[in-house]
């Protein structure tokens, strides 16, 4: 073989294996395996939405399981994460406590998580590494808040309030009723007369007004619910026992979600606190800081705002969920 021909070949080969190495060390998409808490309300609904289109728009190969609002059905989907070797876990957790068995077990096996929306109660904050989501306790001082600054219109009304509450031992739940309490605790004329779960759905919220309204009829005069969604169920139930909701009895509700702003539209809830669901695209950023090994905030807390029923019409043409 001349020098020539050799080098043709030599040249041949190097193009042959510079072509072949991309395809056979191409980067892996980035796998996150997600535990959403359920499909419970409008909230939610938005919030699963978010994730995945984000997931989609970053390429990223989202793993999903629904948890049917079961802390048992979380614990198993991050198992099979576990045992599938996701590269990171992300979950928003049905309830506070008990989680330190599974998250020790995910980082003996070095697989970060990450919290969204929801906190957990445990004892070794290196369990997770990132939490991202709404501040609660303040929503529910917001809450408070409207209602003391609405008392002052009659500052002599007793006024009994009934609350209902999101899923028993759940983060928004425990805070948003801990923030209102704080507000009105001073206010010996703003009186919580009956409390309970409706575990953030309408039908359940529904289901509770009812039976607030046949042991105290009248007597109510304001409703806290901790979602829109029970606060809608419960709206209907106001309605069917002859009251007119918003006036009779004062709704105030946390979401901000659209079925929320027709509700203010029309006169019958009179103010929501916002809780934005939409917390994909930060998700998939902290997500991939982390692969990335780049440092990554322990705590994101996001932004919001208050919509009281006089900006309903005004604001609605810009809400995104
Ligand atoms: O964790 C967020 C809460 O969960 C939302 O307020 C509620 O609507 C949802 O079900």
């Amino acid at each position: 073989m001349t020098c020539n021909r050799r080098t043709v070949l030599a040249t041949a080969l190097a193009a042959a294996v510079t072509l072949s190495v991309p395809s056979a060390f191409a980067a892996k998409p980035l796998v996150i395996g997600f535990s959403q808490v359920g499909a419970e309300s409008e909230w939610r609904t938005a919030n699963t939405v978010s994730i995945k289109e984000a997931a989609k728009k970053e390429g990223i190969t989202l793993k999903f399981a629904d948890a049917q609002q079961k802390q048992e059905n979380q614990v198993k989907a991050i198992r099979s994460f576990i045992a599938q070797r996701v590269d990171v876990i992300a979950f928003s957790p049905v309830v506070e406590s008990g989680w330190d068995t599974v998250l020790r077990e995910a980082k003996r096996a070095n697989i970060p998580v990450i919290l969204t929306d929801r906190a957990v109660n445990v004892s070794d904050p290196s369990l997770y590494v990132s939490f991202l989501g709404s501040d609660f306790v303040e929503e529910g001082r917001r809450a408070g808040r409207w209602l003391v600054e609405r008392q002052k219109k009659a500052p002599d009304a007793v006024l009994n309030i009934v609350e209902l509450q999101g899923t028993v031992g759940s983060a928004p739940a425990l805070d948003r009723k801990k923030g209102f309490e704080e507000v009105i605790a001073g206010n010996p004329k703003l009186k919580v007369i009956r409390s309970q779960t409706g575990d953030f759905t309408r039908a359940k919220g529904k289901e509770v007004m009812e039976a607030f309204l046949k042991a105290e009829g009248k007597k109510i005069n304001v409703l806290y619910a901790h979602n829109d969604d029970m606060a809608i169920g419960a709206i209907q139930a106001i309605e069917e026992a002859g009251l007119k909701p918003g006036k009779d009895i004062l709704v105030i509700s946390i979401d901000g979600v659209k079925g929320a702003f027709e509700a203010m539209i029309s006169g019958k809830l009179n103010v929501t606190v916002e809780c934005n669901p939409l917390l994909g695209p930060q998700l998939m950023q902290i997500a991939k800081d982390v692969v990335a090994k780049k440092p990554v905030p322990k705590r994101v807390v996001t932004q919001e705002g208050v919509f009281p029923a006089e900006v309903a019409a005004k604001e609605f043409p810009n809400r995104k969920y």
